[in-house]
């Protein structure tokens, strides 16, 4: 089993996003006894609650389920349970490592770093832009080439 886990600040826009656009990926190529999907936040303001309604509004529009999905936050058990953190933004990187030490055993990274000649180096946060659309395009594309890379990587 492959463990991702999606990381933002705030687990109710872009990492949820993530996270459901992913698993229907998964679900697509019939991976999901494969590889397990998950996501949380750095911050604990939002815990429990369901993803944005930005959020919402896009995963309708494109048909994708955010079911079960609820806010939470970051745990140090996160870093031993979860074969990759993949973070939305540098800010998430740096705050990530004031949590815990960063062992070889999980791989951290960025979904940027996944898209050949990104737009974008990190995933603008639609809480502050508003631009739900544009942080959607780029979180569907780096979730494409990650499962790209983690069915390479894992020879599935
Ligand atoms: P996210 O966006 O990290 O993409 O979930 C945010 C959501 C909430 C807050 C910040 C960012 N907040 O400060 O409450």
């Amino acid at each position: 089993m492959v463990n991702i886990l999606f990381l933002c600040l705030g687990n109710i826009c872009r990492s949820p996003m993530a996270e459901a656009i992913f698993r229907d990926l998964v679900e697509q190529e019939q991976l999901q006894d494969k590889i397990k999907v998950d996501s949380a936040g750095i911050g604990k303001w939002h815990v429990g609650k369901p993803p944005h309604q930005g959020t919402r509004r896009l995963l309708d529009q494109y048909s994708i389920s955010y079911k079960g999905l609820q806010a939470r936050q970051i745990q140090r058990k996160d870093f031993r349970d979860f074969d990759y953190i993949i973070a939305m933004d540098d800010n998430n990187i740096n705050d990530l490592q004031q949590i815990e030490q960063v062992t070889n055993e999980v791989v951290v990274a960025k979904l940027m770093d996944f898209v050949d000649e990104p737009q974008e180096v990190n995933v603008p946060d639609p809480y502050f832009t508003n631009n739900f659309e544009y942080t959607y395009e780029l979180v569907q594309e780096g979730c494409k080439q990650l499962l790209q890379h983690i069915k390479s990587t894992h020879q599935l």
